[in-house]
């Protein structure tokens, strides 16, 4: 199933890739001030703090502007389960928190890659790495939709509120799949809906076009297309599980739902959840 065949209303992927780097670009920049205004998953702030996603034990290591510099949506550490010695990659690195986070996992003979498309965000988290003092990591840059990593070459991959900025969420799935060996596992937090849009007085597609691509939420994929892109890149035990439903104040401060009916803003908004997507290549 090609996402032409699932119309989530992409624009071309060029167009996409430069919202995305630009809106990014923007909030590496104003790194300084912790949020810098919009996260990915609600532009009002509120989820900010990582300390909402991440245990505070987990970040104490941290340096505190390291640790405090989160555009995720969930803990993909939580799922991985890191083993020492193994290599990871993180799609969509952004700050390198959870870059860190895995290095720490895997210890001195593991090895973790974050890649990443916008330059600024690949500087924030090389001059983070440094003030961590984490040396088994580096950033690269490159599109999550063609990994620069030889095939076969990874133990896990992880992925914070990336896969639903990818405009080819098709050729994403199946680059982690090339990229992972046999027996490699998949452990990412996403923005997932969950059902579908298909009774709402709207269609999905203008539901999705009233929506920001770049803020995590028009570029959602259904739980169901998540399943099926992924068993046709090849990936078994697949899991996509909930974690945490968006409000509806949440929403409206990240779209242009805001000038809608509150109760139809209500009934889309709790679709939309922060969930947690595992799955594994087979040996
Ligand atoms: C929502 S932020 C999440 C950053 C990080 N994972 C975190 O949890 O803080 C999305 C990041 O993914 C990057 N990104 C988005 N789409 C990408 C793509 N197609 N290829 C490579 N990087 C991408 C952006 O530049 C940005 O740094």
């Amino acid at each position: 199933m090609s996402l032409q065949k699932i119309d989530l209303s992409v624009p071309s992927i060029s167009d996409t890739h430069q919202e995305v780097q630009e809106y990014y670009g923007a909030r590496a920049r104003s790194a300084d001030s912790c949020c810098g205004g919009d996260s990915c998953c609600s532009s009002n702030g509120e989820s900010c703090g990582p300390l909402q996603l991440y245990d505070s034990s987990e970040l104490a290591a941290l340096p505190e502007d390291v640790a405090s510099f989160s555009l995720g949506c969930g803990n993909p550490l939580a799922i991985a389960t890191l083993k020492p010695s193994e290599v990871v990659v993180d799609l969509g690195s952004g700050g390198g928190l959870d870059a860190f986070l895995a290095a720490r996992a895997v210890g001195p003979t593991g090895f973790v890659y974050g890649v990443d498309m916008t330059d600024d965000m690949l500087a924030l988290a090389r001059r983070n790495a440094e003030k961590a003092g984490v040396s088994n990591v580096e950033f690269r840059k490159g599109n999550i939709e063609a990994l620069p990593l030889p095939d076969n070459s990874v133990d896990v991959i992880i992925s914070n509120c990336v896969i639903n900025l990818s405009p080819d969420k098709e050729q994403t799935l199946d680059e982690a799949f090339r990229v992972l060996k046999p027996g490699g596992r998949l452990a990412v937090s996403d923005i997932v809906i969950d059902g579908t849009l298909d009774d709402l007085p709207l269609s999905e597609v203008q539901v999705r076009a009233a929506l920001h691509w770049a803020g995590c939420i028009a570029g959602a994929l259904t739980r169901q297309q998540y399943q099926t892109l992924l068993a046709e890149a090849g990936f078994t035990k697949i899991q996509v599980e909930v974690q945490s439903r968006y409000s509806a104040e949440a929403m409206a401060g990240a779209s242009e739902l805001a000038a809608w009916d509150p109760a139809l803003v209500d009934k889309v908004a709790n679709r939309f959840t922060s969930s947690a997507v595992t799955a594994v290549k087979p040996e």
